[in-house]
């Protein structure tokens, strides 16, 4: 098994093919199936941190582009950063239509090709499970950088207070020894987790909501 930390090249590894990188996002080859997820993701944005026509909007992992592709006719700019390369081929392709979405490689540690109070809104949806927790409150740190003013932050992920969140735990738990768990393997959070990144990064108005098994943490930067 590889590093839990060397998420380039771990998702390098999985998205090789077109196939494979939609099956990885969205646990499907089927893209129509695939991208009509997004739907769902745009309601939640919608109802929490909002979404506005003038929005310059940052995706971190934004993977094949499931969600670029429903947002970027909505807003005045859609940016999607990933640290795979072969993720953000695929994405690149689709999203080649709309002249102002556009991909950037990150190193997976930070958001360093984004320049400060540039973004309005800035999400992260199905990728906090696959990152350390020290990564994901590094990518709240930065969310906060490249936010402008009154700009929002927004990410997702498995909540382990929830009895599918927690079904989930014990499934892995039970699948794999230490040695053979997947690079990439779910980790799930709490809400008090997430709340607590947004706090001490200097998000105001922290909120968080559990749907079914996931958690959604949003806030606004001062
Ligand atoms: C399950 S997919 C979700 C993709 C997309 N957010 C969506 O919902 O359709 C996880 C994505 O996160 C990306 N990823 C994993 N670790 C990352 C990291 N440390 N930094 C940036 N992207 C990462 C992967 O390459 C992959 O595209």
């Amino acid at each position: 098994m590889g590093n839990r930390s060397d998420y380039k090249g771990t998702w390098n590894a999985l998205a090789q093919t077109r196939p494979d990188a939609f099956l990885y996002v969205g646990g499907s080859t089927d893209e129509a199936a695939v991208d009509a997820t997004a739907n769902d993701t745009l309601r939640y944005l919608q109802a929490t941190a909002g979404l506005r026509a003038e929005d310059d909007v940052l995706e971190i992992g934004c993977g094949v582009g499931r969600v670029g592709l429903i947002l970027s006719p909505l807003v005045r700019s859609w940016t999607g950063c990933d640290c795979s390369s072969q993720m953000l081929k695929h994405a690149a392709d689709r999203l080649a239509v709309f002249p102002t979405a556009r991909t950037v490689e990150i190193s997976g540690h930070d958001l360093q090709p984004i320049a400060h109070a540039s973004m309005d809104l800035v999400y992260s949806t199905v990728v906090f499970m696959h990152l350390d927790e020290w990564d994901r409150y590094n990518y709240v740190r930065e969310a906060f950088r490249v936010l402008r003013s009154g700009g929002r932050f927004w990410c997702d992920n498995i909540n382990l207070l929830t009895d599918p969140g927690w079904e989930l735990f014990e499934t892995h738990r039970r699948a794999f020894t230490p040695e053979q768990r997947p690079t990439h393997i779910a980790k799930c959070s709490t809400p008090q987790e997430l709340e607590t990144y947004l706090q001490r990064a200097g998000f105001a108005e922290v909120k968080t909501r559990t749907r079914h098994l996931w958690v959604d943490a949003w806030g606004v930067k001062p």
